[in-house]
């Protein structure tokens, strides 16, 4: 058998039809959509419904969290957006970094139709305003904080808490609405599946901890060896599973059980952190040439 099959990772949440609803009765309030990705897995943590829900709204896309990903990896899934039309800027809205671009590229590029036509009509004073979409975990709370100009009251990610709107100023002339619009991520891929649950964007207590971590340490060793070799100090043989990693990192640090056999268990669990935390550096999980080939 396979060591790292698993099992199909599901997970419907509910209140899905209530947050379309949200999102979509908010759309005529605003001007744009800022469509905040998981620059590790910028497709993957793209609600495939979120064009249908916003369409007619000129978007913007932020690859955040971007501290964590492979610069290089970055810059070709920005490409790809401005190929398909959106533009994108990489973030990192934990630490600030590339943040202070965001009104003026959005001004500049996203809604400059818009602004000249207000212009025109002599609306020179009416603010911008904004509705911030994404999956969970994304950071569509740490974006509204590092933007927002006043103190704020946290946002809750439940969908349909009904409260009253409240703007928030983030800016010269740009205001957004302090209620994210949050959508989950399809499940109907496992590749999909795996990769969210790689960033923690799936929560731990339904998905098998260690299958998930032998499918992250094979997917290193194909397309991060040296880095996965470096951090936990193992060789790399091209024939190892998924398992023989975890155990190679089990016993290289010392994961031990009574009888000496390895606490795979633990190893899973540090991977998985590690990964997460970004200790294990900054990797990308998907490059838009795999989408382009069909691959996904
Ligand atoms: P959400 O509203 O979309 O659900 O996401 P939220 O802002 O709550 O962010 C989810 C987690 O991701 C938080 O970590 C947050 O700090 C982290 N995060 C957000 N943006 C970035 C980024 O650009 N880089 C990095 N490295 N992390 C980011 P947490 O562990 O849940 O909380 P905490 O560490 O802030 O206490």
């Amino acid at each position: 058998m396979d060591n790292t099959e698993m099992k199909d990772i599901q997970w419907f949440p509910g209140h899905m039809a209530k947050t379309r609803r949200l999102i979509q009765s908010n759309l005529s309030l605003v001007d744009g959509i800022v469509e905040i990705l998981d620059a590790r897995t910028p497709l993957s943590s793209r609600n495939p419904e979120m064009d249908r829900l916003t369409t007619g709204k000129p978007k913007m896309i932020l690859l955040n969290k971007c501290d964590m990903a492979d610069e290089k990896i970055t810059s070709l899934w920005i490409d790809y957006f401005k190929s398909i039309g959106i533009t994108a800027i990489a973030v990192d809205c934990k630490n600030g970094k590339g943040v202070k671009n965001f009104l003026p590229v959005l001004k500049s590029k996203v809604l400059n139709e818009l602004l000249e036509k207000r212009n025109a009509q002599g609306m020179v004073g009416r603010p911008i305003r904004l509705m911030i979409v994404g999956i969970p975990n994304v950071g569509k709370s740490s974006f509204i904080n590092k933007m927002a100009q006043s103190k704020r009251t946290k946002v809750e990610d439940r969908p349909g808490v009904t409260r009253t709107k409240q703007w928030v100023k983030i800016g010269e002339g740009a205001e957004m609405l302090d209620m994210p619009g949050v959508l989950w991520p399809k499940f109907d891929d496992q590749n999909v599946a795996c990769k969210l649950a790689f960033t923690g964007a799936i929560k731990d207590d339904i998905l098998d901890i260690e299958a998930l971590a032998m499918k992250l340490l094979a997917n290193l060793a194909v397309n991060y060896p040296d880095t996965l070799a470096s951090r936990y100090k193992i060789d790399i043989s091209e024939n190892d599973s998924g398992f023989d990693l975890l155990e190679k990192v089990g016993r290289k640090r010392g994961m031990l059980i009574s009888g000496g056999e390895i606490n795979t268990e633990r190893a899973a669990i540090t991977v998985l952190d590690e990964y997460r935390s970004g200790k294990l550096g900054r990797i990308t999980l998907e490059k838009p040439d795999d989408f382009c080939d069909g691959e996904n």
